[in-house]
């Protein structure tokens, strides 16, 4: 993470991180499919307990960090964001969608999705994002509970749900079958989301999926997201931060603009 940073990065978000440790599933958990990358690793992770002791060296090298969390039920996932904030992150992410483990059902669900958000809300007073879900059939709905659930912004999207197949083997490639798409194949689907999401809700949308170059990431903010998460385009190495930070800015003066925001969400309305 704190290379990451490094390299350009302007803030880190954690992997999710639940009460307890989790093993997550069994290998094969990661494959490539159609320009991208497909997982089920489970929610591996150490438990927020350990997981604070690693966030310590973020904190030594005064990086901005979100952690992002999990939990099964309310009451899970604001046990989890109380001890959480004693890291003092900038904001708590919420993992409402992760495709292929038992919470995936949250993000589906705008009353589930405000009650989650609620429970953290009522918990701790740094900003909270709902990580949503792309596999929603009303993802807007969905974007709406979480806002007047009070969350601070949206994140959009996780993993899009897929399967590969060993036409070999004859079977599932992934132990766990379903996995999480990732990579340039989700992109168009996030800017779907994202340009639906930025016409009716009034926090900002922090976009993600797919994004690996410059003009991707201009597309997002077009769309409306504010700000930008890059993940499976680290993959080709750390230089992705750097790069597209330049093209994107580059961009700005070539078409007479002077910051970001500027071009938030000017793709045009519903
Ligand atoms: C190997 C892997 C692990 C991931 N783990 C998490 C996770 O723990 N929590 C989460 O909210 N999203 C997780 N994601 C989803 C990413 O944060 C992101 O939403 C998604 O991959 C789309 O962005 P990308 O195409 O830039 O990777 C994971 C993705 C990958 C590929």
């Amino acid at each position: 993470m704190a290379r990451v940073a490094r390299n350009g990065a302007d803030v880190v978000v954690t992997k999710s991180v639940g009460l307890e440790p989790r093993k997550g599933y069994p290998g094969p958990n990661i494959t490539v499919s159609h320009s991208g990358l497909l997982n089920a690793v489970g929610l591996a992770n150490p438990g927020i307990d350990s997981f604070l002791q690693e966030l310590r060296i973020l904190q030594r090298h005064n990086i901005p960090f979100v952690i992002s969390v999990f939990g099964r039920t309310e009451k899970e996932i604001s046990q989890v964001a109380r001890i959480a904030v004693e890291a003092e992150p900038s904001a708590l992410e919420l993992n409402l969608s992760c495709p292929h483990a038992e919470i995936s059902q949250i993000a589906h669900s705008p009353k589930l999705t405000g009650d989650f958000v609620s429970a953290v809300k009522d918990t701790v007073s740094i900003p909270v994002f709902a990580k949503l879900t792309p596999n929603a059939s009303d993802i807007v709905a969905v974007g709406l509970a979480a806002e007047e659930a009070g969350a601070d912004a949206i994140v959009a999207i996780n993993t899009v749900q897929g399967m590969k197949i060993d036409i070999k083997q004859k079977a599932p490639v992934l132990a766990n079958k379903v996995g999480g798409l990732s990579g340039p194949a989700i992109f168009p689907v996030a800017v779907r989301c994202i340009y639906d999401l930025y016409h009716v809700v009034s926090i900002p949308i922090i976009g993600v999926g797919g994004v690996s170059t410059w003009e991707d990431a201009v597309e997002m903010h077009l769309a409306g997201a504010s700000a930008i998460q890059i993940g499976t385009a680290t993959l080709r190495g750390l230089d992705v931060f750097a790069d597209i930070r330049e093209g994107v800015e580059e961009y700005l003066v070539r078409e007479g603009f002077s910051k970001t925001s500027e071009i938030v969400g000017l793709a045009g309305g519903n």
